[in-house]
């Protein structure tokens, strides 16, 4: 490995049915990214917990989003792919950087306020140090860069608060991680309602394409997605269904917005709305089929996960060890 690329990292949630929305607003990139980065990819277990999980189905989903991982392309050789749970160095820095947290800075946390609020009867203490436990996986890796949606802002900002606090007090322990913009990815939005986000806890099961859905799920949820009446495919703020096909469209045939519009000219929503559904069936199919032949086998699976969380053991010690020679413990 070069070792002047700069070091990526993220993580993803195994919290359920992964979506084109992550698929096209994060984990496209990911694999894009494995070319030209040192990148680190977790499936972020611990994070998972701060909702009441099934346990059985939390196992199956952990297992699920590894292959789903593999599947889409990341190259284990390439990255470290890991199993967060498995790397104890996550749990035990965070504890640490929580003693260099603020209460006030995580209670202004907007997913903290969404969340709580949404889950009333169980607004738990690692719901409110979530940020902490991100800044934690971040910060052990020495990450330059971080790939971010609008929703994780501010926890990679909290982070870099964090990193800058302590650094300030113990000199140079951690890089200062940089929020990294993807060149692809359009936000998807909801496919019944196009002003909220794609999200698979939407009751309304039209609203969103599992990566996983079948090619007639697929095309049937397109067909029904919402548009306007004026039936003009363009970009538009005021056709924000529109819009939002066009940009999945976009992302998963490479074109740019001009040139949907020009293919689409004096074609109605109808057939629009199945060129995207087709397109997007396309795109997932092979990674389906991958899918099929990782979760389909546990031994590989597993002896890949192991591999990954050897790799990220090593690197994320040196950094605890530095952390806590930095802070006084008796090594
Ligand atoms: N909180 C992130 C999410 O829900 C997942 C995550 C956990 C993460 N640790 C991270 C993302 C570190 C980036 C970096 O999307």
């Amino acid at each position: 490995m070069e070792e002047n690329r700069k070091k990526v990292l993220s993580c993803i949630q195994p919290s359920g049915m992964l979506t084109l929305g992550n698929y096209i607003g994060a984990l496209k990139n990911w694999v894009a990214m494995q070319n030209e980065f040192d990148c680190t990819y977790a499936v972020a277990d611990l994070h998972a917990i701060t909702v009441r999980q099934e346990p059985a189905k939390f196992r199956q989903q952990i297992y699920s989003t590894a292959a789903l991982l593999l599947a889409l392309g990341i190259d284990p050789e390439k990255n470290t792919m890991f199993i967060q749970s498995h790397v104890a160095a996550h749990s035990e820095l965070a504890w640490i950087l929580s003693c260099y947290t603020q209460f006030g800075e995580l209670s202004r946390m907007t997913q903290f306020k969404d969340k709580s609020a949404k889950h009333a009867d169980n607004v738990n203490v690692g719901l409110f140090s979530y940020p902490v436990l991100m800044a934690a996986d971040i910060l052990l890796y020495q990450s330059d860069l971080v790939p971010v949606g609008a929703d994780q802002k501010q926890h990679l900002e909290i982070a870099r608060d964090i990193a800058t606090r302590f650094n300030h007090v113990y000199g140079d322990v951690f890089t200062i991680p940089e929020p990294y913009i993807p060149k692809i990815g359009a936000r998807v939005m909801s496919l019944q309602d196009p002003t909220k986000k794609m999200s698979k806890s939407d009751e309304n099961i039209n609203s969103w394409v599992a990566i996983l859905d079948s090619k007639d799920d697929i095309i049937r949820k397109f067909k029904r997605a919402v548009t306007d009446s004026d039936n003009r495919i363009c970009v538009s703020e005021d056709k924000p269904g529109v819009s939002n096909l066009i940009g999945i469209y976009s992302a998963v045939t490479g074109k740019s917005a001009e040139q949907v519009t020009a293919e689409f000219e004096g074609k109605g929503y109808g057939d629009f709305k199945i060129a995207v559904g087709e397109a997007v069936a396309e795109e997932l199919k092979p990674i389906q089929e991958r899918y099929q032949t990782f979760i389909s086998d546990k031994k590989q699976l597993e002896d890949i996960y192991r591999q990954g969380d050897e790799k990220a053991f090593y690197a994320a010690r040196k950094t605890l060890s530095k952390v806590k020679k930095k802070v006084g413990f008796v090594l």
